[in-house]
């Protein structure tokens, strides 16, 4: 099998690093299944991005959906990253973490009266309001506050970024933003209310992008409208290009920051405004595994399969999406064969599975494996089906490592619940 390896997940004498750290100094001490995540891997990402656009006024909105750990949320933070929130769940983890709210955008295409409420009271940046419904919403809300809401409208510029269904957002078939013919008449009526004041427009058109294309061709459609609309007296200050760029997870090549500021910057230069991007995956996901032993092997007359104690519940991306992560051994055992296996977990499904039809080297039971790329969309996704408990999260950062979220215990699963003897009364 093709090893996988980084500059952040190496092998030294047979065994694998995450950083300066064996993985199975980690595996020994909070067990499996367990995610591990190199916070330099965090920062260089960041760094890496923000530098390649150090040529415009941008600022990064970290999308927090991505990894919402309280510790990831405030590595971006640190680094000067604002954060995109998704719901008033993801506002009050990055409260948590520390943010102050003015640094905070809040997206969402089905925002409840009470996170726009939530939002306009504690002066997030910006609200994006993906419907006409939703600018009048947001316009009563903001009279009622006595406040005026700084309003970012999102176009959906019907562009295909080429990438999963579920995950594409950027087509008139999705279901988020606006149209760009009715966007336009709506931010000409914003400008006529009240209490909101239409300062940006936005679009995110997918996710696991890894062409430029689709973004310049969104890109140049939305500049088009931003111009007119300053034309038409609008003190339009903002653009958000959203997230989505995509990361390698077998044989893609996305494109780097630099090739995405080349593709960009000659269009984005024109417009004399700041300039935002919400990427989550980009920074997160190849900055993490997820680490798993094996439990049992067997074989029928067609498959191999490798039970292993980490399922869908823990990462769910194989099994709705169809997605490849890399998996291979935590420890290299050079005599072992490889063999062709079903990578499976031990929830009672026949869509729990890791990886189908995988060349992995033969392995046993008690052996740990890495299952790369699992810092984006993976413990956020988890789940207690089938009454298992949330994996711990470690962050390693040099030649020390932090448990940063301990593994759920029996009592999270009962939160709240309980019987209630009245039910059950004759
Ligand atoms: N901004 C908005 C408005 C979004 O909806 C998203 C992701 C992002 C930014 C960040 O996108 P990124 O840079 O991470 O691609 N669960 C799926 C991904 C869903 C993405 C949802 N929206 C997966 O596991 O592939």
């Amino acid at each position: 099998m093709k090893l996988f390896e980084s500059d952040y997940f190496t092998y030294k004498n047979n065994q694998l690093y995450c950083d300066e750290i064996p993985v199975e100094e980690i595996i020994d001490s909070v067990g499996t299944p367990a995610f591990i995540y190199s916070k330099k891997f965090f920062t260089d990402r960041y760094n890496e991005f923000t530098k390649a656009f150090s040529g415009i006024n941008h600022t990064i909105f970290y999308a927090v959906k991505s990894n919402s750990n309280l510790n990831v949320i405030k590595t971006f933070y640190d680094l000067g990253s604002g954060i995109d929130v998704n719901s008033a769940g993801e506002f009050y983890r990055a409260v948590k973490a520390g943010v102050s709210p003015g640094k905070m955008i809040l997206t969402g295409v089905g925002k409840t009266a009470g996170e726009i409420k939530l939002g306009i009271e504690n002066n997030v940046k910006f609200i994006k309001a993906e419907s006409e419904q939703e600018v009048y919403l947001i316009d009563e809300i903001a009279g009622q506050l006595g406040k005026t809401a700084p309003l970012a409208i999102r176009v959906n510029p019907d562009v295909n970024p080429k990438t999963h269904p579920y995950i594409s957002t950027g087509l008139a078939e999705n279901k988020f933003g606006i149209d760009s013919k009715s966007a336009y008449k709506l931010f000409l009526k914003a400008a006529g209310l009240k209490n909101v004041k239409p300062l940006g427009i936005d679009m995110h058109i997918g996710s696991q992008i890894t062409s430029v294309e689709p973004y310049k061709e969104a890109v140049e459609k939305l500049a088009g409208m931003f111009q007119k609309l300053k034309s038409e007296g609008l003190e339009l200050t903002h653009f958000d290009i959203g997230g989505g760029m995509g990361v390698k997870y077998k044989d893609e090549t996305p494109f780097t920051p630099e090739e995405f500021a080349g593709a960009l910057l000659p269009i984005l230069n024109g417009l004399d405004c700041e300039v935002s991007f919400e990427p989550g995956r980009y920074l997160t996901a190849n900055g993490g595994i997820l680490v798993t032993e094996v439990l049992y092997t067997k074989s029928n007359q067609k498959k191999n399969f490798i039970v292993v104690d980490a399922a869908m519940t823990d990462l769910l991306r194989p099994s709705i999406y169809g997605a490849y992560h890399h998996i291979q051994p935590a420890e290299l055992n050079g005599t072992a064969k490889d063999i062709t296996a079903d990578i499976v977990g031990p929830v009672c499904e026949s869509g729990d599975f890791l990886a189908k039809g995988r060349e992995i080297s033969g392995c046993k039971p008690g052996d740990k494996l890495a299952i790369f790329s699992a810092g984006a969309y993976a413990m956020v996704m988890a789940s207690n089906y089938n009454g298992r408990r949330r994996p711990p999260e470690i962050i390693v950062d040099k030649d020390k490592f932090f448990v940063v979220r301990g593994r759920e215990t029996y009592d999270h699963l009962l939160f709240d619940e309980e019987i209630k003897p009245g039910l059950f009364e004759k």
